[in-house]
């Protein structure tokens, strides 16, 4: 593949297609931990394909049961029917919160799962004939790129050629770990904010709050057990729902089956997908309690029809939800909660060891196997237009290792590796992550990021 345009017949998902050109990695093969691209180059996935291959390449049970669905039922749909891998995922997901949601609307990712659940919460009011319908957000979050999902996020550059935001999403400023010194001042004041936006805004008016536990996009940031708790209280007090969107968390990312486990509640309605089937087949979820799924029935004398007008050709696809039950029994057996949050400490240490011989790193956060390294804006500042985070990217990815470049609010590698990883992958990891920083102090002391990255680009051009 020498020509260049051969290269883009791929517009890839949220990326600079020039600045790529310089970084292209066709992928051919994986397993395990390792990808390899064609020319033969081993990779460790340090951020589990997008965060969402849990269980690593090529596992053979997962496989296995992908191949005996395809051969008894290859194809089906949600619609009127439902077919025996929907019945028994759906009956799992409900028992892996002890019930306390009761059903589940199969989409086929995350973006799908959150549009979903606004749409879900908005009908829910309107079947009642109460005009609640403003959805709050938390500032930083990432709920996908549909326009619903979308319509939550506050990052301007994300939002801003849409022309329009959907109406009625308000956001609001939310608790930052990062610069956490005082927790408990800092999540009251947190609260407060939130408090003052639901009362300016009119309570009466107000549908639900969408929220993850932990903000991936937002450099990893770790909303506290005070805080989610803080949201229950409001919710009751001011009478909405509560979205926890476990897209990223769910599955054990974090060393939880789910997050809102570690809060000690879960919410009206729960978004998944990511890790629920390892990435091998594309599904999503939205779960939801009785209360929500009951405003939905057209019981006898209702006068409006309220079934819930939404969903997609291939929500619930057999394959897809035989795949999930494979990932979750794999995760069961194999104690890989455990493991997230045992490699997630161990990693943890590791990477935050290098912090003291790297000026240019200012934090490093995170919970289980979910790891953000955060970069001092002193040093990234240096560097504009070119992103330190990108020029560590491409460093870590020449010595073997994928990392997730992060450049929204501030400048941050994400590492967030399969949990099937072990002690000796976790040095391997942090031995890479050291001599990229190595190399990446060099090019702070010398101030050659600019260059490095036009001798890239050029001699990627001649290939
Ligand atoms: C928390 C969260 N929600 C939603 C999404 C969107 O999921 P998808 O990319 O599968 O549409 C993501 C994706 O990164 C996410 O991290």
């Amino acid at each position: 593949m020498n020509n260049l345009e051969d290269k883009f017949f791929v517009w890839n998902t949220w990326t600079d297609m020039y600045q790529y050109k310089s970084q292209y990695n066709l992928l051919t093969e994986a397993e395990g931990l390792i990808v390899t691209n064609n020319r033969d180059k081993k990779h460790i996935d340090g951020m589990s394909s997008m965060f969402n291959c849990s269980l690593g390449y090529g596992n053979r049970e997962v496989i296995r049961a992908i191949n005996e669905q395809l051969l008894k039922m290859s194809a089906g749909t949600v619609f009127r029917t439902t077919t025996e891998p929907s019945y028994h995922l759906a009956k799992k997901l409900c028992a892996l919160t002890n019930n306390h949601f009761k059903h589940v609307f199969f989409v086929n990712s995350g973006s799908e799962a959150c549009d979903t659940a606004i749409k879900m919460v908005q009908q829910y009011y309107w079947n009642q004939d109460i005009n609640k319908y403003k959805i709050i957000s938390l500032k930083g979050c990432y709920h996908g790129s549909t326009l619903g999902a979308l319509s939550t996020c506050t990052f301007d550059s994300d939002v801003e050629p849409l022309r329009l935001r959907l109406d009625g999403f308000v956001s609001v400023d939310t608790f930052i770990s990062k610069d956490s010194v005082n927790e408990k001042a800092e999540v009251k004041k947190a609260l407060d904010k939130l408090e003052e936006c639901i009362v300016n805004e009119g309570a009466d008016s107000i549908a639900a709050l969408i929220f993850e536990p932990v903000q991936l996009s937002n450099e990893v940031n770790i909303l506290p057990v005070s805080y989610l708790q803080g949201l229950k209280k409001l919710k009751e007090k001011y009478n909405f729902l509560l979205m926890s969107d476990e897209v990223a968390t769910g599955f054990g990312r974090c060393g939880y089956m789910f997050y809102m486990e570690k809060a000690g509640f879960y919410p009206d309605i729960m978004m998944l997908a990511k890790g629920i089937t390892s990435g091998y087949i594309p599904l999503g979820a939205v779960m939801a309690t009785s209360e929500i799924f009951n405003a939905f029935l057209n019981l006898e004398g209702s006068y409006k029809n309220k079934l819930f007008r939404h969903g997609f050709t291939t929500s619930g696809n057999p394959i897809a939800c035989q795949c999930a039950l494979a990932v979750i029994d794999y995760i069961e057996k194999n104690n890989l909660i455990e493991n997230s949050h045992k490699m997630g400490i161990l990693l943890k240490q590791k990477i935050s060891a290098l912090k003291e011989k790297y000026h240019f790193i200012s934090c490093v956060q995170g919970e289980g196997l979910l790891i953000a390294v955060i970069l001092s804006e002193e040093y990234s500042n240096k560097f504009k237009p070119v992103e330190l985070s990108y020029l560590l990217r491409d460093f870590l990815c020449q010595k073997g290792l994928i990392v997730y470049p992060c450049n929204d609010r501030g400048q941050a590698i994400l590492i967030a590796p399969p949990l099937t990883i072990d002690e000796t992958y976790c040095d391997r990891i942090a031995a890479i992550l050291d001599s990229g920083f190595r190399k990446c102090h060099q090019i702070l002391i010398n101030k050659t990021g600019e260059a490095y990255y036009e001798i890239a680009a050029e001699k990627e051009c001649k290939r």
